[in-house]
């Protein structure tokens, strides 16, 4: 019987298809990630891994795996997974890409909305009891409706947020890769560079995924050219900021404020210099964590295992 090794307590229901088939070895906390001992451990005698975004499956730890022939990541990135040397050895990689595409949209639109009108402050000041008076400027924050978005990294994601943003009147300005032909015919996208983007976004929101292009892209240089009454938000993955400069460019007054679901190092610290700051939204990296996009996701993982183990092509395989 061929067997399944799963880094985090998923629910029964998510898994009961492959129950019937297969060995299941799953790691036993819903909230603790299983540690990198666990499964140098386990993939030895694994023939399918379906793994977190946090587990890092590289050549190290892939080296041992003689057996494996696929991994189920959790996730539409795959930054986690060394690529090249999975495909040297013959080990299929399957992601989780569309059905989380929405939901992730939603994530990245609501800290857009959340960072400039200031909800995250607002909503401790009323539960800290701070709330004396109206006043008119308390908590006073910045407009959405017309202002422009600056989307970097135009992928599925990245045009779903800029529906979003359509419907909110703002102007959608947006860098990648290639051009996006359909999104500027039908959102009115207009294409520019990196410091165009910088420089005209009044929020500049990071959807691309982790490369070793985009690794590091907002640094110094990069905040400095943003507007000093500009967003950044970023939904894609920490290391594409340099927190540190990102905290010089928050408390230098370069930009207006930060929200942000992914992190450098993850989890964040409590102690982290960010989130000292009033002016910065962090979430815990809960882009796609709608109930239904999360069982979508685990259902997508679970049929690319069966599919790669009964012989057939996966449905959603990392090109
Ligand atoms: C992903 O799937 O890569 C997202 O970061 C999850 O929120």
């Amino acid at each position: 019987m061929y067997k399944i090794v799963i880094t985090r307590k998923l629910p029964e229901k998510a898994l009961a298809s492959l129950k019937k088939k297969y060995c299941i070895d799953m790691w036993e906390s819903e909230e603790r990630a299983a540690p990198r001992e666990w499964l140098q451990e386990k993939i030895k005698g694994a023939d399918a891994v379906l793994s977190m975004l946090s587990d890092r499956l590289d050549e190290e730890l892939l080296e041992g795996a003689n057996r494996l022939q696929v991994i189920a990541n959790l996730a539409v990135g795959y930054d986690n997974i060394d690529i090249p040397f999975a495909n040297k050895s013959g080990i299929r990689v399957c992601n989780t890409p569309d059905v989380l595409t929405e939901t992730t949209a939603d994530l990245t639109f609501a800290l857009l909305m959340a960072s400039a009108r200031r909800i995250g402050e607002a909503a401790q000041f009323v539960k800290e009891g701070n709330w004396k008076s109206w006043s008119p400027l308390l908590l006073a924050g910045g407009d959405i409706f017309g202002k422009t978005i600056g989307i970097f990294g135009m992928g599925s994601i990245g045009e779903a947020v800029a529906r979003r943003a359509k419907g909110f009147n703002m102007k959608i300005l947006y860098h990648n890769r290639s051009r996006r032909t359909q999104a500027e015919q039908e959102l009115n996208a207009v294409y520019t560079d990196f410091d165009g983007l910088l420089a005209d976004s009044d929020f500049v929101v990071c959807l691309a995924p982790l490369t070793e292009e985009t690794e590091g892209a907002f640094g110094a240089e990069a905040f400095q050219k943003m507007k000093a009454t500009s967003y950044f938000i970023n939904a894609a993955r920490g290391p594409i900021v340099d927190e540190r400069t990102l905290y010089n460019a928050l408390i230098n007054g370069e930009i207006a404020g930060a929200g942000l679901d992914v992190f450098e190092n993850e989890p964040i610290g409590a102690e982290h210099p960010l989130l000292s700051l009033k002016n910065v939204l962090a979430l815990p990296h809960i882009g796609s964590s709608s109930i239904q996009t999360r069982y979508s996701m685990m259902d997508l993982c679970t049929e690319n295992i069966d599919a790669v183990l009964s012989g057939r092509e996966p449905v959603t395989e990392v090109k």
